[in-house]
């Protein structure tokens, strides 16, 4: 197999939308919920792409369907450059493994850590009993954690010891890709950086790609090669990491790096910031999503979907940059 730029992305989605039916009012009317909406992205081997957006953008829709678990409405998944379909979704679980945002949940409270970490091999038939115990005591050596954790239950370790059981749990596969939605959010800010660090070792040690979601720019920073912005379904702004930080595009990146420096940056993105709320995604606003909350907003905003602009490896969706870009109005 080649490598190199020649050879495709480990994984790609191409023009993909997710759009749910929500019932409403009494009666019950259905409307649809764009919760992913016309969404390309592609994922380099070895890269870690950092999505990153306010709780509702559609972070999580957009993973589940990278993983395999939720079916685009429309547009491709592709693996490798082949279009993933329902005979390959089995493969397609052993070479992408997920890493959720809360070990409280995700981990089966009943099970053992020697049983939750073992399922993936159990599953898919990999190894004998004997081989499997050997395979849970390599991983758990890897993830930082003494193999005789392996009897104990989740309810009997921290908060970070159960996510690095999360992280055993999806390379015990030796999975290509891991998509980590929120891996730290649900932890004390001094166990955060212990699980980043360690997500940054196991990638360089076993050359994986990531896709990292956050909520929260700053979180993304140390560990991310590229950024994704995600604003009500759409990707606003893609950039490599560097590019993004010091030169951010988009009036919402601008926001978002700007809450950052706020004394409460998980809180999101702090309204007096950007003079709204976010918006209901039943009835987003008309013209470009975000210009109710702009900084920079124009006429021509509140009536005309910006197109998006390419200029390199930075594109961003925005009338401020697009071949017609005006000027701000105060
Ligand atoms: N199974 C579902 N049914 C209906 N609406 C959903 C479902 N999953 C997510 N949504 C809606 O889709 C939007 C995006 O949700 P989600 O992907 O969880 O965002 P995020 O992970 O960025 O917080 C939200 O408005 C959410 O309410
Ligand atoms: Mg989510």
């Amino acid at each position: 197999m080649s490598e190199g730029n020649a050879s495709p992305p480990v994984l790609e989605l191409r023009n993909v939308s997710k759009t749910y039916q929500i019932k409403q009012g009494m009666f019950g009317e259905r409307k649809p919920l764009k919760a992913v909406n016309d969404v390309s992205l592609s994922l380099q081997r070895g890269d870690v792409l950092g999505l990153v957006g306010e709780s509702g953008c559609g972070k999580s829709t957009l993973a589940k369907i990278l993983l395999g678990l939720e079916a685009p409405t429309s547009g491709e998944v592709l693996v490798d450059g082949e279009p993933i379909g329902a005979q390959n979704r089995r493969l397609l679980a052993r070479r992408i493994q997920p890493i959720f945002q809360d070990p409280y949940s995700s981990l089966n409270p009943r099970k053992s850590i020697r049983d939750i970490i073992s399922l993936p091999l159990r599953v898919h038939g990999i190894g004998d009993s004997a081989s499997q115990d050997k395979a849970v005591r390599e991983i758990l050596d890897v993830v930082g954690l003494p193999s005789r954790v392996m009897n104990s239950y989740p309810s009997q370790m921290s908060g970070g010891q159960r996510q690095r059981v999360a992280i055993a749990r999806a390379l015990i596969m030796k999975p290509e890709v891991v998509v980590c939605d929120e891996p730290t959010s649900a932890l004390d800010v001094s166990v955060q950086s212990q699980i980043l660090n360690l997500l940054g070792e196991l990638r360089r040690e076993f050359g994986l790609t990531y896709l990292f979601i956050s909520h929260n720019l700053a979180v993304v920073e140390h560990l991310a090669t590229r950024v994704a912005v995600m604003y009500l379904g759409r990707i606003v702004e893609e950039a490599p990491v560097g590019a993004l930080f010091d030169e951010p595009r988009h009036p919402y990146t601008e926001a978002l790096l700007a809450s950052v420096l706020t004394p409460e940056p998980d809180l999101g993105v702090p309204d007096t910031h950007l003079g709204a709320t976010y918006p209901n995604p039943i009835e987003p606003p008309t013209g470009c999503h975000f210009h109710p909350r702009c900084a920079r907003v124009m006429e021509r905003c509140k009536g005309v979907a910006p197109q998006i602009t390419c200029d390199g490896e930075h594109s961003v969706e925005c009338h401020l940059y697009g071949r017609e870009s005006g000027q701000a109005v105060a």
